[in-house]
């Protein structure tokens, strides 16, 4: 296997080659994820939203995403491996996060971090790349920010916001990141961050013109129908699939189809 590093990151895009990111939080989909060739696995603090149920990212604890990651981990042979920091886990204190970076890339075999955030968190950051953890930025739409916003709508659709963010993805690059994850802006201002960064933008509802696409696996395998904003393409609808199934199998329990004489010991 052509193990996937954070150098392979930026030989791809030197290539042209458009990098695959996929979000998990467990063994079973990790592997299977690895085994069909993404390039990296997010261990989102999505979880908070696909795994637990919350309407936020903000209550996932260190100790929650933690035991997601070490999920992931046993699982990838290929893929690199990114994880989130939580909320409150790197906010402006840069010794408290140093801390907390160090205890999730002990505990969980990550072989990057992703942090919401630009000019404000470049103390936390450069101190954690100093640290020896290759660190993702991640801009634009930040969930763990949606109370200061008002809500998940497009970002950066002022001349204003669009020269912040066009500042911090700058800033971030400078302060080492090996990538970027930019999340719902326009994909005019995607591109033109994507051509004037070297390091690799990752688009999540940024277009086309950015080095590589991310979405949550839940979302594009079609799992929930209530939440389909048109960013997400679902490549299939588990949903109905699912639902098929198991109420086939409550059918059958009823009607005493299963189990069959063949399926008894
Ligand atoms: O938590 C997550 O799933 C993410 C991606 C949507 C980029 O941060
Ligand atoms: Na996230």
């Amino acid at each position: 296997v052509n193990k996937v590093t954070v150098q392979l990151f930026q030989k791809m895009k030197q290539h042209k080659e458009k990098i695959s990111m996929l979000t998990a939080y467990d063994f079973t989909m990790a592997k299977l994820i690895d085994q069909a060739g993404i390039d990296a696995v997010l261990v989102g603090d999505s979880a908070a939203n696909v795994m637990a149920g919350y309407d936020t990212t903000i209550p996932l604890t260190l100790e929650e995403i933690m035991y997601h990651a070490r999920s992931v981990r046993r699982a990838l042979k290929r893929a690199l491996l990114v994880v989130d920091m939580p909320f409150g886990s790197c906010s402006g204190n840069p010794y408290k996060s140093v801390e907390n970076a160090t205890t999730i890339f002990k505990n969980t075999g990550a072989e990057a971090l992703k942090i919401e955030g630009g000019e404000e968190l470049l103390p936390d950051i450069k101190k954690i790349i100093a640290a020896g953890i290759p660190v993702m930025g991640h801009l634009g739409l930040m969930p763990q920010s949606v109370h200061k916003y008002g809500g998940f709508g497009l970002r950066a659709k002022t001349d204003q916001e669009a020269e912040k963010l066009k500042r911090d993805a700058r800033l971030l690059e400078e302060a080492g990141c090996f990538s970027i994850t930019l999340e719902k802006v326009p994909a005019t201002l995607a591109a033109e961050i994507a051509s004037s960064l070297r390091i690799p933008v990752i688009g999540i509802g940024a277009g086309n013109e950015v080095d590589g696409q991310v979405l949550v696996s839940h979302d594009m395998l079609g799992m929930n129908q209530e939440f389909s904003p048109k960013f997400v393409r679902q490549y299939t609808n588990l949903e109905e699939i699912m639902t098929n199934a198991f109420a086939t199998y409550h059918r059958d329990v009823k009607s005493q189809d299963f189990p069959s004489a063949e399926e008894a010991y």
